[in-house]
């Protein structure tokens, strides 16, 4: 196939600091450089982890809240877990910039300042995450970042931010990946690493720019805490868990260390059933996908946190060959999905998408696995791995024997399969 490619290389204020960008129309982007400055690469080898306060707070955020939940994400076991992000949404800003132009955090809801906040962040071991809209205006009606790129990156800098989410309301005719990469040279012209989380819904097909602008980009729609039934708000539909799921497939070859396919953040305690939350979990890992908590910390249930603070289930997620889980097989709303591991390992997961329980019989023999895009094979008559049922803690046998179960509707089994 006949492929275009547009070289583009912009260099920001400093000598230094350049974003080079590859764009391939019709195949998978190369691999580029998200800086000249060693400082700025290589900021998400694996999926990033973190909290952010959106899905549960929306707008109604302040630092006390903010503060308990930092106290609560170490309490907890989040950050031991490996979460390292904690980064506040939309409404942390006044309505208005000041007489400089410049962003204002609000001071009723923020009244130490958010030097102040970020300090307190960062003394406990975190790493502090804001947000703010390519548009005139954020998605909740804040001062939008449209003209003022450069002054409010120096913002962020100056209070520590380390990752910016960056958003796509207001935007009316902004090309979505010149106005990212704008951003993206001011970020980098600060000096300081910040991690780029691009969140245009996956509108303009970031996977195929973004590559070297940011580190993870949005590839769907908001997500609602429902396992598979959309939300429609009107204007817009906000988004199942298996409507993601569904969306992944085709866009998989393009995630990878440093550019991560962004599904949306985590609803996990937010409503679904243990099974949901468990099956949603697992997807996000086997997709290799950012994993961003947004539960109310300060109330998260035993069952939420052993979802959440699962290391061995975080370990497949955060496995560092980044390779997403493809689609194996597809029978009356049994899936097998399967990721590839590194050193030779396999994830396997058995999705159960329908409302009643399934039987299992999995032969392995029979079904050889096939990444045929990765370029990575399982033959089960030529060599015997180990299974191990991740959730369940237990050995499962091996790939020499058929192995079966029975999956609750809406939940998984995940095993682990090493070789012998
Ligand atoms: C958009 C984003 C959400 C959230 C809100 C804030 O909808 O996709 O993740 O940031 O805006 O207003």
């Amino acid at each position: 196939m006949k492929s275009i490619y547009n070289h583009i290389t912009l260099t920001g204020l400093i000598g230094l600091l350049s974003i080079n960008v590859v764009l391939a129309q019709n195949e998978a982007p190369v691999q580029t450089q998200r800086s000249a400055n060693a400082k700025i690469t290589n900021l998400a080898p694996t999926p990033p982890m973190g909290w952010n306060s959106w899905n549960t707070f929306q707008t109604r955020i302040d630092e006390k809240l903010l503060r308990d939940m930092v106290d609560t994400y170490v309490s907890s076991g989040m950050r031991d877990a490996g979460y390292k992000y904690f980064t506040l949404d939309d409404g942390w800003m006044s309505m208005d910039r000041d007489q400089n132009g410049q962003l204002v955090a609000d001071p009723k809801k923020f009244p130490s300042g958010m030097k102040a906040f970020a300090d307190y962040v960062h003394s406990k071991g975190l790493k502090f995450g804001i947000y703010n809209c390519a548009g005139d205006k954020t998605c909740a009606g804040y001062p939008g970042t449209r003209g003022h790129e450069y002054e409010d990156a120096r913002l962020y800098a100056s209070w520590g931010v380390d990752l910016l989410k960056y958003d796509w309301c207001n935007t009316d005719s902004l090309n979505a990946r010149e106005a990212y990469i704008t951003m993206a040279r001011a970020l980098q012209a600060t000096g300081r690493p910040i991690l780029f989380s691009l969140c245009e819904w996956g509108n303009h097909q970031p996977w195929l720019w973004a590559n070297g602008v940011g580190e993870i980009y949005r590839a769907t729609g908001d997500i609602t805490a429902n396992f598979d039934k959309d939300k429609h708000m009107g204007t817009w539909t906000a988004l199942s868990v298996l409507t993601i799921v569904d969306k992944q497939p085709a866009i998989r070859q393009y995630n990878g260390p440093n550019h991560w396919n962004d599904p949306d953040m985590l609803e996990v305690g937010n409503g679904m059933s243990f099974a949901e939350d468990k099956a949603h979990f697992t997807m996000w890992c086997m997709l290799s996908a950012p994993l961003v908590a947004g539960n109310d910390l300060r109330k998260m249930s035993a069952p939420t946190q052993s979802i959440l603070t699962n290391k061995d289930v975080i370990a497949i997620n955060q496995d560092a060959l980044g390779i997403a889980a493809y689609r194996n097989s597809s029978e009356n709303g049994l899936e097998t999905w399967v990721k590839p591991l590194s050193n030779g390992s396999w994830a396997v997961c058995f999705l159960n998408r329908s409302d009643n329980a399934q039987n299992v019989a999995y032969n392995w023999a029979k079904n050889p696995l096939n990444d045929s895009f990765f370029k990575r094979t399982a033959d089960f008559n030529a060599e015997v791995y180990r299974l191990r049922d991740v959730w369940g803690k237990t050995g499962a046998g091996t790939t020499k024997s058929v192995f079966t179960t029975a999956i609750p509707a809406h939940d998984v089994v995940l095993l682990l399969l090493k070789r012998r």
